[in-house]
């Protein structure tokens, strides 16, 4: 397990003192205050999603991903992001992880705003490459504690008013190849009707084993886009990194997340998706 003097958190310390810690003092402080005062937009998004159980038509995903909570996003405006949630009644809450940007401070009143809203098929979590640099095995404990499903590679069956739900998550995984293992950990022999993977890369993959959907975060967008563009942007080593893609009968969507590793947004506001799935002809 990484730790604090691991090199992977050791260079995530310096980039963030490159690209945030210094710039902001070169700006006496300007640049976060700036950034912090950002709000987080509700985006509405239907999906056609052809392999989607027809007894699950409708049903409402709020998507979640990327807080990074520390220096760029403050634990009480990620607190009231989820609090942003309640008028919407999602019936379930997915975060696919980055919820720590650097150091896994005590996140608890988050996971516990995501437990008040009690979203009748669950509240689930899986763990980004930053949730990872620090206290992983910590953050998996305040998550359960407060109730939420963290998912290592691993799918649970749901059950609501009838509706049955198959829900699979992926611990982080770097590489399409390496995502396909963790995803067939996760599936074994069975089937799952919904993935969550912190990196997109999952999504061929998972599309091969007839995974419905995937929800995915980690690209942010690229945080600086082109306008009415948001496709074009800096996350350059990703070929699926903002919005709904397709891939046979599969859809994935990919949350461009509230927080951020860098103090800047350009096209490409912080945001929380609502997702309506519709099941399509072919169920
Ligand atoms: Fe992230």
């Amino acid at each position: 397990m990484p730790s604090k003097r691991s090199a992977k958190y050791r260079r995530a310390k310096w980039r963030h003192f490159l690209f945030t810690i210094g710039p902001n003092r070169l700006t006496g402080g300007r640049l976060l205050d700036r950034h912090h005062a950002g709000g987080v937009v509700t985006r509405h998004i239907e999906i056609e999603c052809p392999l989607w159980p027809r007894e699950l038509d409708g049903v409402r995903i709020a998507h979640v991903s990327d807080f990074h909570i520390g220096d760029l996003l403050p634990l009480d405006k990620a607190v009231r992001v989820i609090e942003q949630l309640e008028d919407e009644r999602p019936d379930m809450i997915c975060n696919t992880g980055d919820v720590i940007d650097l150091d896994c401070i005590d996140v608890r009143p988050m996971f516990e705003a995501m437990r008040k809203l009690s979203p009748p098929l669950g509240n689930y979590l899986v763990l980004g490459n930053h949730d990872e640099l620090d206290d992983p095995d910590l953050l998996r404990r305040m998550a359960r504690a407060s109730g939420i499903t963290v998912l290592d590679n691993e799918m649970v069956q749901v059950e609501h008013e009838g509706r049955r739900l198959a829900v699979g998550g992926i611990e982080w995984a770097r590489t399409p190849d390496a995502c396909s293992r963790q995803i067939d950990r996760a599936m074994g022999d069975g089937t799952i009707d919904i993935l969550l993977s912190h990196n997109p890369k999952a999504f061929d993959h998972a599309s091969e084993r007839g995974v419905p959907l995937v929800l995915s975060g980690h690209t942010h967008g690229g945080q600086v886009a082109r306008k009415d563009r948001p496709d074009a942007n800096l996350a350059i080593a990703h070929r699926r990194s903002a919005g709904l893609y397709e891939h046979g009968d599969s859809r994935l969507f990919v949350t461009v997340g509230v927080g951020a590793w860098f103090p800047v947004r350009m096209n490409c506001p912080a945001e929380i998706a609502i997702l309506t799935v519709r099941s399509g002809s072919r169920n």
